[in-house]
């Protein structure tokens, strides 16, 4: 078929092919035109090809510039380097979108409907640290170096602010530190403040905050954001609070961005815990292949998908034991795949 869209498709470890192929039926369901290229990577890259992270998923990648992820085991401490940082490094997803909407109503927070965008490649998630020893204890020092700079700032911002546009979206919140990191987020809020005033001025509310003052308001008043941009360091933490009052990590999709490629993915890990026994939520990945279809301007079907999501846990309460349900993955999936198809 010519119209097809050529994807790369990696399952992931622990649960990740149970919600792989809870997603693949949703998507098989919309008839969505997802050419897939089944690739390994993590665990299941080292079992099949001895490398988390393959020469054949990287040149797939290469290829499509389009991945949908399953989670990815990274051992804490020593082992192998975590294949989703490499992956953010090697195809310069510079850009985390990271949206949270209520889907299940009368939880602790109802109708939240922000988006979290973070800076993934900068800041100090860039891995130069060192331990300086002193007498007989090697580890006597920790520093850890980093860098942020003014190219990557405005790439991002430019990606959000952009974003907030093409969404809808009314006011955008720059997210900083810069009364005591004052270089290393100063120079994110003053890209952020003059591209504003540059390109942006009266398309949207632009509003900045200390990220401690931020921490809080979320959690007091989430209502009044709905965008947050951020740096590295603050945005992974961020946005792990935002999932958090729609229902926690069970219902977060993440997307990866960069220039030519996207890689979209659940938050989640890959539940080890659970892994194998068919009681894995797949809603975080489903949600995350709505974005997809969003991505590659499908987001008629990306739409279907997320009411057919929204129909099957409230009007038939279908709903996996995370969320206080009973339904086996596959049930959810079953469910889920009728009402795509019968509305
Ligand atoms: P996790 O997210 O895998 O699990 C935390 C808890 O949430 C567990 O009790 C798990 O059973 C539950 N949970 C997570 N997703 C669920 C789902 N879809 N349905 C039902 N319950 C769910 O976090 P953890 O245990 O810290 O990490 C496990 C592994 O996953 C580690 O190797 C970690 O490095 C990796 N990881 C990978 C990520 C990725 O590939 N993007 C992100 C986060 C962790």
């Amino acid at each position: 078929m010519s119209n097809t869209i050529p994807a790369t498709l990696i399952p992931g470890d622990g649960i990740g092919p149970e919600i792989v192929d809870a997603t693949l039926a949703a998507l098989d369901a919309l008839q969505a035109p997802f050419q897939w290229d089944r690739q390994t990577a993590g665990l299941a890259g080292v079992k099949a090809a001895g490398d988390p992270l393959p020469s054949a998923t990287l040149d797939s990648i290469r290829r499509t510039r389009l991945a949908l992820k399953g989670p990815l085991e990274t051992p804490s401490g020593g082992g192998y380097r975590s294949s989703n940082v490499r992956l953010r490094e090697e195809f310069q997803l510079y850009a985390n979108l990271r949206p949270a909407r209520t889907i299940i109503p009368g939880g602790r927070y109802d109708k939240i409907d922000l988006v979290v965008v973070r800076e993934n490649l900068e800041g100090l998630y860039i891995g130069h640290e060192n331990y300086i020893r002193i007498d007989d204890d090697p580890h006597a020092v920790a520093m850890a170096t980093g860098i942020n700079t003014r190219q990557g700032c405005r790439r991002l911002l430019e990606f959000a602010f952009e974003h907030a546009i093409a969404t809808g979206r009314k006011k955008v919140t720059i997210v900083h530190k810069a009364n005591i990191l004052k270089a290393l987020t100063g120079i994110f809020l003053e890209t952020g403040v003059a591209l504003y005033e540059q390109k942006y001025k009266g398309r949207f509310e632009l509003e900045t905050m200390i990220v401690d003052a931020c921490a809080m308001k979320l959690v007091l008043n989430p209502w009044q954001f709905d965008m947050v941009v951020t740096t590295n360091l603050f945005g992974d933490v961020l946005s792990d609070l935002v999932a958090g009052l729609v229902g926690g990590l069970g219902m977060a999709p993440g997307g990866n961005i960069g220039a030519d490629a996207a890689i979209f993915e659940a938050v989640h890990g890959s539940a080890p815990d659970i892994a194998g026994k068919g009681i894995a939520n797949p809603t975080a990945l489903l949600l995350a292949a709505a974005m997809m279809l969003d991505h590659v301007k499908l987001s008629a079907l990306g739409n279907r998908l997320r009411q057919a999501i929204d129909d099957t846990l409230n009007l038939d309460q279908v709903r996996t034991g995370d969320l206080g349900g009973k339904a086996s993955t596959a049930a959810y999936t079953q469910a889920l795949v009728s009402r795509i198809k019968n509305g």
